[in-house]
């Protein structure tokens, strides 16, 4: 992909259970505040963030390394700090003034919504298909990259039953693939990014506790994409091509 998600996009991390969608949607709030200064917002709504921040501990990347460029807040806190407008509002408005206030009292570039799913489910939409219209056009003008991670059922294709697929400026598919008998590997690719020019492969997807790596599954001849100039430019977010690297 060129340099990164367009700043301003609405992106879906779409995947089955246990793909690393997490993973990666903190992985990208995580080197931005580390390494571009960016500030982020984390809201987790299917997992406390205790297990959230432990969890990507052991994937190497430590919150005291980024102060306190990264929140991370969950449905715990949401629920203390929001006691009195979660009595007469849904958790969609409750999220959307609590993310608000964090802008105008805090700023941040980056929103990680991580479920799309559960904030349906939380919310019981009664219209889903204008009610998420209209969420995203709010996001959108909350003038931040937002990810929203999306669960899917294993071998599904299709990103979103109201439309959240259509909606979005940006799918990144996250998946497993049987690849014989005893081996299952991950693999991500990029379903559509608005705005920027990107591969449409499936590429393999290495975790380790140095990062994210992307490989060709099929071993390349030439590079994807040339590493950036040493000047960030301020326009985009990671994912940043140097965590693209190839099968040797
Ligand atoms: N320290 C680690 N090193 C390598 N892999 C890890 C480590 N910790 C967790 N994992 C892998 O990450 C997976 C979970 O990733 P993550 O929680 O991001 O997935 P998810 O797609 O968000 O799942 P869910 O649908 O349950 O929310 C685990 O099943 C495990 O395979
Ligand atoms: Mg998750």
């Amino acid at each position: 992909m060129e340099g990164g998600i367009p700043a301003g996009n609405v992106v879906l991390i779409a995947g089955e259970s246990g793909t690393m969608k997490s993973a990666l949607a903190y992985h990208m709030a995580f080197e931005n505040a580390r390494r571009e200064n960016h500030r982020a917002l984390y809201v987790t709504l299917n997992q406390p963030r205790s297990n959230l921040v432990r969890d990507m501990e052991g994937l190497g990347m430590r919150l005291d390394a980024v102060d306190d460029r990264l929140a991370v807040a969950d449905l715990g806190l949401l629920r203390m700090s929001m006691r009195k407008e979660l009595r007469t509002n849904s958790w969609t408005d409750v999220i959307k003034m609590y993310s608000q206030n964090l802008k105008l009292s805090v700023g941040y570039d980056l929103l990680i919504l991580d479920s799309l799913s559960v904030l349906e489910t939380l919310s019981g939409f009664r219209n889903p298909r204008e009610e998420l219209f209209q969420f995203y056009e709010w996001l959108r003008g909350l003038d931040v990259t937002t990810i929203l991670s999306y669960e899917t059922i294993a071998g599904d294709i299709e990103f979103g039953i109201f439309g959240e697929d259509y909606l979005a400026d940006g799918i990144i598919h996250m998946m497993m693939v049987k690849v014989n008998e005893d081996t299952i590997q991950r693999r991500i690719r990029i379903v559509k990014m608005r705005s920027t020019n990107h591969s449409t492969n499936f590429f393999s997807l290495i975790v380790s506790r140095d990062g994210f790596r992307v490989a060709r599954v099929i071993a390349p001849v030439e590079k994807l994409s040339q590493p950036q100039s040493a000047k960030p430019d301020p326009t985009k977010l990671l994912p940043r091509p140097d965590w693209v690297e190839h099968e040797r």
